[in-house]
């Protein structure tokens, strides 16, 4: 199956500026070479047109910041992703900080019937407009794709919502606000904090995922950076100490590699103004390459 790569340089869901150079950082961590030295059949799509933040709207609501740039971005993303799935090839969605996750979301959702999503964050990003203590969309995306949050938001793609709260499955939480606990409780999300990480084990964690998640047609990785511990991947935006270690992440990727279950995937959030020296970029080429079938063998 050949690998669609597609880079969305978008800044306009958080605040600190950098993180829309993500995806040039991941392509100059040689993404593309390492990919075809697996024989893995990749193109490069590019990148989707972005609005820049010095274009954007300047009197902003500030609990939902850049609604109108945010939106768009993502309704394009939604069209390209919904042609890559079309075409029968697989998304590689590149950010960009995690307001993305809508974009692509949408267009990727209604290609299933039973969509799961494992979202691999220190974040729930299960905020809305009236929870959110920032106001930053990327803190928003995955309740919006739940159907929770602003209509323009939640609408894109003309459909809602676009996952079920009992396909999802978060990964690596460690900084919930008391909203997101809330609405995790009303839909029973599965959750799988560092507690759960450190008493079960990566092996038992991406295990019992997996089987969570056998009655769907169709799964999608939604990978935020930040959910790896800032020791490894200090280049986000909003980094969380106590996160999941280099082995872990490495390890639950070659899990979910061999379980052949992913049918699109996201990774987000690397900002290379705060990065050292590339650093957290090339975590993700070798995470990403792990999901594609590297061993160490
Ligand atoms: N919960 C905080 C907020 O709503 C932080 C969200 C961070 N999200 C992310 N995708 N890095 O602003
Ligand atoms: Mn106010
Ligand atoms: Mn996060
Ligand atoms: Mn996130």
């Amino acid at each position: 199956k050949e690998i669609a790569v597609l880079g969305v340089p978008l800044d306009l869901g958080q605040t600190r500026r950098g993180v829309d150079m993500g995806a040039s950082a991941i392509r100059y961590a040689q993404l593309i070479e390492s990919l075809q030295s697996l024989n893995v059949d990749v193109v490069d799509h590019g990148d989707i047109p972005v609005i820049r933040r010095e274009d954007a709207i300047k009197d902003q609501n500030e609990h939902l910041k850049n609604l109108q740039e945010v939106k768009e971005v993502c309704t394009t993303l939604a069209k390209s992703v919904d042609e890559i799935l079309t075409a029968k090839k697989m998304p590689l969605v590149l950010g960009g900080d995690h307001s993305i996750a809508i974009g692509t979301l949408a267009g990727v959702s209604k290609h299933f019937n039973n969509l799961g999503v494992i979202w691999y964050d220190a974040h729930g990003d299960l905020n809305t407009e009236e929870t959110s203590p920032s106001g930053n969309i990327h803190g928003m995306s995955l309740a919006v794709s739940l159907g929770h949050g602003h209509p323009l938001l939640t609408n894109i793609g003309g459909y809602a919502p676009k996952v079920k709260p009992e396909n999802v499955v978060i990964i690596g939480a460690r900084d919930l606000d008391e909203g997101e606990r809330e609405i995790i409780r009303e839909l029973g999300i599965k959750v799988y904090t560092m507690h759960e990480v450190d008493k079960l084990g990566m092996t038992k964690v991406m295990e019992e995922t997996l089987d969570y998640l056998k009655e769907c047609d169709g799964v999608h990785l939604s990978l935020d950076l930040d959910g790896i511990d800032p020791l490894y991947t200090p280049g986000v935006g909003t980094p969380v100490p106590g996160g999941i270690t280099f082995r872990e992440s490495h390890l639950a990727m070659e899990m979910l590699c061999d379980a052949n279950v992913l049918t699109s995937i996201e990774f987000v959030e690397v900002n290379p103004i705060l990065d050292e020296r590339n650093k957290t970029a090339v975590v993700a080429v070798d995470l990403i390459t792990s999901l594609f079938g590297k061993k160490i063998l």
